[in-house]
């Protein structure tokens, strides 16, 4: 594990795009983020709009940072999508974190940091979507309090052509 006092977790502030990006292309170069939805490394215009996001009030959104302490490097995040309507009461999860620091509980204290959010928030249901194959992923979601609803069949197109299924997390809070 990471010793908790050599990174922060933190909510996204304006300013934060650059960082952000930094870390989203270094994941996509070494081929470590391979089950994300988004493959495309992010240019100039992903941080303009990283940091306009970040700098608004959005009442749909929240993401959190984890932030190494040393060299102010983003090096893990987990983002939300609050929906609207009939469905305002669930929001979706999605996370990350840099290859350097995989594995050492970043991302759970990121999840539960959000969940915690959600539920501050009246939130009553979470949802996360994960490859098959991406066991980290099914890792994290189940130690995070997520069950496995369903499968959404060949939910993934591979950068290697195959199309693979999807679990479809939930978890009431
Ligand atoms: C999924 C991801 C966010 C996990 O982050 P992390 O900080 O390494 O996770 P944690 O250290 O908190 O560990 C969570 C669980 O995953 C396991 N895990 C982490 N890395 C692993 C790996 N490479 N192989 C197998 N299990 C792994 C941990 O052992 C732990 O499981 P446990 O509860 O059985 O002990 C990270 O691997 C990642 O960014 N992957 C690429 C991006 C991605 O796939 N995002 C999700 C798209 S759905």
């Amino acid at each position: 594990m990471a010793k908790a006092n050599e990174y922060l977790i933190r909510k996204a502030k304006k300013g934060d795009g650059k960082r952000w990006v930094e870390m989203w292309n270094e994941g996509i170069k070494r081929k470590f983020f391979v089950y994300n939805g988004n493959n495309k490394l992010r240019t100039k215009k992903d941080i303009a709009k990283a940091n306009k996001k970040y700098s608004s009030k959005s009442k749909n959104e929240f993401t959190f940072f984890a932030v190494d302490k040393k060299s102010g490097k983003i090096i893990g995040s987990c983002f939300s999508n609050q929906e609207k309507g009939r469905t305002r009461h669930r929001v979706e999860f999605g996370w990350m974190v840099h290859p350097d620091y995989s594995n050492k509980g970043i991302a759970t204290s990121l999840v539960k940091r959000a969940i915690k959010e959600a539920k501050k928030r009246g939130i009553k249901r979470a949802e996360a979507e994960a490859a098959k194959e991406n066991i980290a992923s099914i890792k994290l979601a189940k130690r995070c309090g997520f069950k496995i609803e369903g499968t959404r069949k060949k939910g993934l197109l591979t950068d290697d052509g195959r199309y693979i299924d999807t679990y479809l997390f939930g978890q009431v809070l």
